[in-house]
């Protein structure tokens, strides 16, 4: 009998990212699942299949949600034209991100007592005129898969609704479901991001996906074979934003 492998620790977190071994790769166990899924957004040319798709979403559609209200509807999207209309809606917020960045602000950080305080001097209609080369941003329409992962107003509970800053809470009910897909995803042997970039011009993604009214965007979630399979992601120590009886007491360590 072999000794097991320890569990990675933080110290410890793993090999090196790899390129992407052919074939799908043993299904990881629950806590590398965790510990290692990180963004993709390189993509092998190898299709995603609907078959795959429905499966990532049978395992996704376990997540929680306030009063298991399972608010969400996914628009796999595979129609160049409705791709083409999502893409700019993400590239049109990502140059506005980009811009508000290279002014040096917190691109729509709640940093003004927890809401967003507007661009201040930057033009953000001359910010999505102009040029962008990020494939980060401009492939992620591209992607093998798109799933446009839209959400029931209706149906969410904002406990935070009257509160004197910017609801969080809302979001409760559907980002763990996002979460999910990219966790079933690697189970597929796939990899993926999301963004919310698209929702910046939602009324535009909203009606390219022929949603009713009462849904709103959460995400666009894209889905492919990984280039790179990352296994070190860079991730605070657990004493670094853990403590014990308040928040200025001590960390909490084992
Ligand atoms: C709410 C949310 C929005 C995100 N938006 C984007 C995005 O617009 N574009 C992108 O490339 N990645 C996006 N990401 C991925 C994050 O950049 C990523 O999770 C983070 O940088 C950690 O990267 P890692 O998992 O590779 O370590 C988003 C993640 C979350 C949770």
């Amino acid at each position: 009998m072999t000794a097991a492998t320890p569990p990675p620790t933080p110290d410890s977190p793993g090999p090196p990212d790899s390129p992407a071994s052919p074939g799908p790769p043993a299904p990881p166990d629950a806590a590398t699942l965790l510990r290692t899924t990180g963004a993709v957004r390189e993509f092998t040319g190898r299709p995603v299949t609907r078959a795959e798709v429905a499966r990532i979403l049978d395992l996704a559609r376990f997540a929680p949600s306030g009063g298991n209200q399972q608010p969400w509807h996914v628009v796999t999207v595979e129609a160049p034209a409705v791709r083409a209309a999502l893409g700019e809606c993400i590239v049109a917020a990502a140059k506005e991100y980009v811009t508000l960045r290279a002014a040096g602000q917190r691109p729509f950080g709640l940093t003004a007592h927890g809401r967003w305080p507007g661009p201040g001097p930057v033009d953000l209609a001359a910010a999505r005129a102009a040029d962008l080369d990020a494939p980060a941003f401009t492939g992620l329409a591209h992607a093998p898969a798109v799933l446009a992962v839209l959400v029931e107003l209706g149906k969410l509970a904002a406990m935070d609704a009257e509160l004197d800053r910017h609801g969080v809470v809302a979001g409760a009910s559907i980002y763990p479901f996002c979460w999910q897909i990219l966790l079933a995803a690697r189970l597929e042997g796939l990899g993926g991001v999301l963004t919310t970039f698209a929702v910046r011009h939602e009324p535009t993604a909203l009606a390219a996906l022929g949603a009713p009214p009462g849904w709103a965007l959460a995400a666009v979630v894209a889905l492919g074979e990984p280039v790179h399979r990352p296994t070190r992601l860079r991730r605070e120590p657990v004493t670094a934003f853990a403590t014990v009886d308040g928040f200025a007491g001590p960390a909490l360590s084992p």
